[in-house]
């Protein structure tokens, strides 16, 4: 299949759609007939299970958004891996809108860099208006993104909002924005359990990431998320999360 993808990513169909595009927004299920396989998971034994959960809820809330990497090499396999283990999310109608653009070239993440930059500045500056500028302030965030540039790996996420057909007519993706939210949820869980540290960056307006990146007119960036190991002397804000009974009613 690699094989094929690059050969058929050398010519463009006659509507000008590039081939390589229908290969990559290719949604496998569609139009078929329902066919069940069977599904039999081993249960897990309920003590086992119990082990498990208390110990993964331990080691999710260790999680924290990392401003400042390292640049100690990461193996790209655990972030390979992370990206496919996202792309097991459930998502609607099995459409799985998503594009993980794995960025590496020191001059387009320079050029995101600048871009992203450019945009917060002017957010920073007041765009965001007070309301929102109060609730980024215990973050201490500011319009100063060098994460983008230094961090060992960046992951681009991408919405595909529609699917392209190779004769250029398009069909629609349903529940983008809950597909694409639980993939990246998931990438995020399966890097921190990887031992990596991530940080889920939303530079608004993000129109200039479809343009460096050459992504297609279907795809609409959702997060750019560098990826890494945290540096020595790395801090975080001192937050509090909710509890259990805060987020949870019982009906
Ligand atoms: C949708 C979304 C957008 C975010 N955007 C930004 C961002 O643009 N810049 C940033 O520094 N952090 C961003 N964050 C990270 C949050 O600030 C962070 O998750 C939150 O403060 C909680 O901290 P924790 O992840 O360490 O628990 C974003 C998180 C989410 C889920």
């Amino acid at each position: 299949m690699p094989v094929l993808v690059v050969v058929f990513g050398r010519f463009c169909s006659l509507t000008g759609h590039c081939i390589l595009d229908w290969v990559t927004n290719w949604t496998p299920n569609h139009g078929q007939n329902y066919d069940p396989v069977p599904y039999r998971p081993a249960r897990i034994p309920a003590e086992q299970a119990l082990e498990t959960s208390a110990s993964l809820r331990a080691r999710m809330d260790e999680r924290r958004t990392v401003r400042a990497f390292s640049t100690d090499p990461v193996p790209e396999q655990l972030v390979l891996d992370a990206i496919a283990v996202a792309s097991t999310a459930p998502s609607g109608a099995h459409q799985q809108p998503w594009t993980f653009v794995l960025v590496t070239d020191p001059d387009v993440r320079k050029q995101i860099r600048e871009a992203a930059e450019e945009e917060e500045r002017i957010s920073y500056a007041g765009r965001l208006g007070e309301e929102w500028l109060d609730a980024l302030r215990p973050l201490g965030t500011d319009d100063v993104k060098p994460h983008i540039t230094d961090s060992p790996y960046l992951i681009v996420v991408f919405q595909q909002r529609f699917y392209i057909e190779p004769d250029g007519s398009t069909r629609k993706h349903y529940y983008v924005d809950e597909s694409v939210g639980i993939a990246v949820g998931m990438l995020l869980t399966a890097l921190h359990l990887s031992g990596l540290a991530a940080l889920t960056h939303t530079p608004s307006p993000m129109r200039f990431l479809g343009e460096v990146l050459n992504r297609p007119r279907n795809e609409r960036a959702f997060a750019v998320i560098p990826v890494g190991y945290p540096a020595e002397d790395c801090s975080v804000p001192n937050l509090t999360r909710k509890s259990l009974d805060q987020v949870m009613v019982r009906v």
